[in-house]
């Protein structure tokens, strides 16, 4: 099952608010409708909206009438609207930029349509990047799952979340894979069940034992030593380490602490930002306050009370043993070994 996938002048989107009850797919063929994807979580996670948004600046491309004067300006909206649609997840932006520059590298090519379809084959290697990436932390993390081990995540960070196989889950899968014997607690992650919807159905057709727990429940298990290694994705890494992912990742983080169990970040170094200094610099979006008065469709609040729905939290690095990328796994301390990683190749 894939989140995205390109068909050559349109891109297939797997409508993630339906699942695990309906398999959808929309195919678009506009930057509008791809932002609006983004928007609505349509199609979530730090890599895939990466992906996405990369596809969504060349079927802007593809949409364009006008002549090369114009173009410029026409694309800078597009970059634009694409950019706007959600605020954490840095992924976005870094692909974006990976798409503004290779139109960059075009300024003297005069031809609209080769400029179109070396757009599309700059979005086509961001998506290759992602699968090859995502591979990669799954092997880069083998040291850290034991033989037999029961490991918690939270949220998404699958297949799904991502172009193919995923960060956290990435890890997970090639644990498995190994044929180590492991089992995953799912936090069901309110208010969007991410971990419920998604990651249960990811790992249970990948016969992956999994069970769903209440995100309230996670500090039980551990106290009842029933979770030996945490597992979860990110949004953003700022330069000291500090760590943007789903709402309540925190929570889990400073349990995870207080029982003594090691928890890990799994993440592609395109989700490290070094020009964020800390994660007190790091957006946290803000999502409809209808999230939590009713649980599709269904009320489950007073229509009118009072909401506060943050999207994203940040777990601080002193939390956080380490960071499994493409590259390797990254130690404390973070300000300097992160810098380290990104310039080694
Ligand atoms: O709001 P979402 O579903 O886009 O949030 C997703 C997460 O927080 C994931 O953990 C993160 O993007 C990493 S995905 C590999």
């Amino acid at each position: 099952m894939k989140a995205l996938e390109w068909l050559g002048d349109s891109l297939r989107i797997l409508d993630q608010t339906k699942l695990p009850v309906t398999t959808i797919y929309n195919d678009v063929t506009t930057y509008e409708e791809v932002a609006e994807a983004i928007e609505s979580m349509v199609v979530r996670g730090a890599p895939a909206i990466g992906a996405a948004a990369a596809y969504g600046y060349a079927l802007g491309a593809i949409q364009y009438t006008g002549t090369r004067v114009g173009f410029q300006d026409y694309m800078n909206t597009v970059k634009e609207r694409l950019t706007k649609t959600r605020p954490t997840a840095v992924n976005l932006f870094w692909a974006l930029r990976r798409m503004e520059d290779r139109l960059r590298d075009l300024y003297e090519v005069e031809d609209l349509d080769e400029i179109r379809k070396a757009l599309v084959v700059e979005a086509e290697s961001i998506a290759e990047d992602d699968r090859r990436v995502c591979h990669l932390i799954g092997e880069q993390g083998n040291p850290i799952v034991p033989e037999e081990a029961n490991i918690l995540t939270h949220c998404n960070a699958g297949a799904l979340a991502t172009v193919e196989y995923g960060t956290a889950l990435g890890v997970i899968r090639a644990a498995h894979q190994m044929g180590k014997n492991i089992h995953v607690y799912a936090d069901e992650t309110r208010p969007f069940l991410q971990g419920a919807r998604l990651t249960t159905f990811e790992l249970m057709k990948d016969n992956i034992s999994v069970t769903l727990i209440a995100d309230n429940m996670a500090g039980y298990l551990m106290q009842q030593g029933k979770i030996d290694l945490v597992i979860v994705g990110a949004d953003r890494i700022a330069a000291n380490g500090d760590t943007a992912n789903k709402i309540g990742t925190y929570s889990v983080a400073v349990l995870a602490h207080a029982h003594g169990i090691p928890f890990y970040i799994a993440a592609p170094t395109s989700t490290i930002d070094l020009k964020v200094p800390s994660g007190q610099e790091i957006p946290i979006e803000e999502r409809n306050p209808q999230e939590l008065r009713e649980l599709f469709g269904v009320q489950t609040a007073p229509l009118d009370v009072p909401v506060y729905n943050p999207a994203f939290d940040v777990t601080p690095a002193k939390y956080i043993t380490g960071i499994i990328t493409e590259k390797g796994i990254v130690s404390p301390p973070f300000s300097v070994n992160l810098l380290k990683i990104m310039v080694r190749s």
